[in-house]
């Protein structure tokens, strides 16, 4: 069995293709072979019954980095295949480093291979991370089968490998980095991986429009898949499971990059709301939650004045497709006014915001900003808004109230539903929403 597959988006073909139907890539089609399925003998079946199964935890190793441990769900499972992706320059390389440092500080063998730099060049890096640890063993190769073979005989208890772009099959046809030499590259590591019980890290280089290229394709054989995102400027980085077979998804850690590698941020929300201006028009303060973990954020919106032609509508940080409902809902449902006028909405410090409890504090940033009233700088908003102007109640309303009341807000903006939920809060006042019309009587 053959065909083709484009080396950037992962798109696949019978026949080979100049430009790529999917992502428009010229020449990026390549052959991948699958290798034939093996014949023999018939074998005896081998399915057993479930309850014969054991069910003992899986091991899990910790990374020495405690949030990284949290968003894996408690620690590295034995035998699993996490692939890490993150644009180049993220920290991707930084934070395996650390974290291979630390589980060699604690006395395991771990085995980095490095395909993309020297050896000397990691040494360099490492001496800026912390103490430099002879447990933590460097391996530059870039010939997949090699790498397998020197992880065998070295045994090491973890194996990090940077990047799987870097390295690609010997006599492979194709380069390393294209779609075939990728998928080969995990292949061996996840035979390896359960062959030997021992994790393994694979590091993947992503695109700017956030889609694992390469590794994509990639997503379904690994157990586990972690975005490391951020603002590149800012220094702030946010690591986020997307997919994970032993743990949940969409549990996030922030780090810092520093001179001295990537710390932790152990008061997330403080720090995004440190530089808040409070008593502006336009600003509002949410608490949403990231995976379990409840976090402020500020949601900024600038309405401006009424232009000719088509205006622009932005979002940073928040769904664009979320704006637009909500302009409309706002529109039909509570006077709105915003017709031909230019509108942003961003969520500050450089995070993002997916769910749709975001919804009621940029619905009140948006309105605050149009009418150039401030809201109360003790105010907080979560709810869902629904296309009929309802305001529908969010998950875990408890953690999102005990956040808000750490940081001493003590006006919450709350969906009708939640209510009750805020009765347990003795320093908060709920106000309930049960439709985006209430908004207008802020004070
Ligand atoms: P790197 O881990 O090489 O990124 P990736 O592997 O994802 O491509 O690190 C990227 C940036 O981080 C690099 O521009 C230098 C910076 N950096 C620091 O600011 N402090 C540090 O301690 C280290 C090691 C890197
Ligand atoms: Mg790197």
């Amino acid at each position: 069995m053959s065909g083709f597959a484009c080396a950037d988006c992962g798109a696949t073909a019978a026949k080979w293709v100049g430009r790529c139907p999917e992502c428009g890539a010229w020449n990026s089609y390549a052959e991948v072979r699958q290798s034939p399925r093996r014949r023999g003998e018939p074998r005896a079946p081998r399915a057993i019954p479930l309850t014969e199964v054991g069910d003992q935890a899986f091991e899990r190793l910790p990374t020495g980095l405690s949030d990284f441990d949290r968003v894996l769900g408690g620690g590295l499972v034995a035998g699993s295949v996490v692939l890490i992706g993150g644009e180049p320059g993220i920290g991707k390389s930084t934070l395996l480093l650390q974290a291979a440092r630390s589980m060699a500080a604690a006395g395991r063998r771990v085995l980095y291979v490095t395909g993309e730099e020297s050896a000397r060049q990691v040494r360099l890096r490492a001496g800026r991370l912390g103490s430099i640890e002879p447990r933590l063993l460097l391996l530059p190769e870039t010939e997949v089968e090699r790498a397998v073979e020197e992880a065998v005989a070295l045994q090491p208890e973890a194996v990090v490998v940077d990047s799987v772009q870097s390295m690609a099959s010997e006599g492979a046809s194709s380069g390393p980095g294209t779609v075939s030499q990728v998928r080969q590259t995990a292949l061996l590591f996840q035979r390896y991986a359960k062959e030997r019980e021992v994790p393994v890290i694979l590091i993947g280089h992503v695109t700017k429009d956030g889609s694992l290229a390469g590794p994509k394709s990639l997503e379904h054989l690994v157990d586990a898949v972690v975005a490391f995102e951020g603002d590149l400027a800012r220094g702030r980085r946010v690591l986020r499971a997307t997919k994970n077979r032993f743990g949940p998804v969409d549990e996030v850690a922030l780090y810092e990059m520093t001179g001295a590698g990537l710390s932790e941020i152990s008061d997330p929300s403080g720090a995004l709301l440190s530089e808040r201006r409070a008593g502006e028009p336009g600003s509002a303060v949410c608490a949403s939650l990231e995976g379990t973990r409840p976090l402020l954020v500020e949601i900024q919106a600038l309405v401006g004045p009424p232009i000719a032609g088509s205006p622009r509508r932005a979002a940073v940080g928040l769904d664009a497709q979320r704006l637009a409902m909500i302009l409309a809902v706002l529109e039909a449902r509570a006077g709105g006014g915003f017709g031909a006028r230019e509108i942003f909405a961003s969520c500050a410090g450089g995070f993002e915001v997916r769910e749709p409890a975001v919804d009621l504090a940029l619905a009140a940033a948006l309105l605050s900003s149009h009418r150039q009233k401030p809201l109360p700088a003790d105010a907080l908003f979560f709810g869902e808004i629904g296309l009929l102007g309802e305001v529908r109640s969010v998950p875990d309303a408890a953690a999102r109230l005990r956040e808000a009341a750490a940081y001493g807000f003590r006006r919450v903006y709350v969906p009708r539903g939640d209510a009750s939920v805020a009765a347990g809060f003795p320093d908060i006042t709920a106000v309930p929403v049960g439709d985006v019309r209430e908004l207008s009587t802020i004070p």
